[in-house]
């Protein structure tokens, strides 16, 4: 069903056709200013709360918002770092059952593994010939990726954010639910949109980001950097199948600062900071809120409210997520 409605999708590749009939051809101007959502997620690793408040939230709200969304698991940018071919077969069908059970309902949203449309490897060299290296060297992910690296990363880990316009832009997208760490990305997404619209003819929109309110999770056990699924140190993030145990854990061991009052200071104490602003993305409260049924509390004990508000929130994910895992054929029926 997926692929059906992406063939339907796609129909903008006709461009490639007008692209080597020369400019002119290209000029075509598009004809309604439709709105159209597109977002990804690489399919490594179960999401977090920093994906799922930063990202996938906001993916089912504009589900209900729009006629037009189309999410994709992105698994050509998964092989930018060395996988194992079996684990990712089943990370796309365990991404799958995430992505349903988090309320992405294929009625609505057309949902779709990246390498089964090939549009997008072909839009992504047309766009690589854009796009000069320095730039690309520039990006904060690349060279955070490679700072560590002995022989300096791969081609695919420079050129990975032009296949993301690709994603974007293959189906003329105009608003793109990303977190803050994706914003430099969609600044290239923009330069390039433009860069070929100059040198071809008018031809892609210059989508935005859309960010939540909760554009940045910061990690439970460094609160200067943002949650992450490749955190080497396991208590830092918080994963939407972890057991109730986990989560209090986790929070227990969460660091905060010598005072033990609550208050929401993220610049002076970014630690209890990122407590209440987890407390309040959760339960959907304003921060006042959240920081009102914390007062009086120590940060030790605020913290174990913040973890049952999460594992309430969580818990009824889990479950459709461990129904659907056990329905292997209704997963690649889907997706695959
Ligand atoms: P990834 O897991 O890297 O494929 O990211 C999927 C989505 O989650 C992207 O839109 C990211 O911007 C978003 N995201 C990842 N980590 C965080 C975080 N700590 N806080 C907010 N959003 C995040
Ligand atoms: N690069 C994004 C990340 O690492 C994932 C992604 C790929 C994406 N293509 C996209 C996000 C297109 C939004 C739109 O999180």
């Amino acid at each position: 069903m997926a692929m059906r409605s992406i063939r339907k999708a796609r129909g903008c590749w006709s461009f490639i056709r007008a692209l080597h009939k020369g400019p002119e051809a290209a000029h075509a101007p598009q004809k309604e200013a439709v709105k159209r959502v597109f977002s990804g997620i690489q399919p490594t690793g179960i999401p977090h709360l920093g994906n799922y408040l930063g990202a996938i939230e906001t993916w089912v709200r504009l589900q209900e918002e729009h006629g037009s969304v189309l999410y994709s698991i992105v698994d050509l940018h998964s092989i930018t770092v060395p996988q194992d071919p079996a684990v990712l077969r089943q990370s796309i069908l365990d991404m799958t059952a995430v992505l349903l059970a988090c309320g992405i309902n294929p009625e609505k949203s057309i949902l779709f593994q990246q390498s089964q449309v090939s549009e997008h490897t072909q839009l992504s060299w047309i766009l690589t010939c854009l796009v000069r290296l320095p730039r690309l060297q520039h990006l904060h992910q690349w060279k955070a990726k490679t700072a560590t690296q002995k022989h300096g990363g791969t081609a695919g880990l420079l050129t990975y954010p032009v296949l993301q316009a690709a994603d974007i832009l293959l189906y003329k997208s105009t608003h793109v639910p990303v977190g803050e760490d994706q914003v430099q990305h969609m600044e290239l997404v923009q330069d390039l949109a433009q860069g070929f619209n100059k040198k071809y003819g008018e031809f892609f929109p210059v989508p935005k980001s859309i960010l939540t309110s909760m554009k940045k999770v910061k990690s439970l056990r460094d609160p200067s950097a943002k949650m992450s699924k490749s955190d080497p140190d396991k208590l830092a993030t918080v994963r939407i199948t972890d057991s109730a145990e986990e989560i209090v854990r986790k929070f227990r061991k969460a660091v905060t600062d010598f005072t033990s009052e609550v208050t929401y200071e993220p610049a002076r104490r970014p630690g209890v900071s990122n407590l209440v602003a987890i407390h309040a993305a959760v339960t959907r409260l304003p921060v006042e809120e959240a920081l009102r049924r914390g007062a009086g509390m120590d940060t030790a004990r605020y913290k174990l409210l913040v973890a049952d508000a999460v594992i309430e929130k969580f818990a009824p994910i889990k479950r459709e997520i461990e129904k659907l895992k056990m329905d292997k054929d209704l997963l690649k029926r889907l997706i695959l």
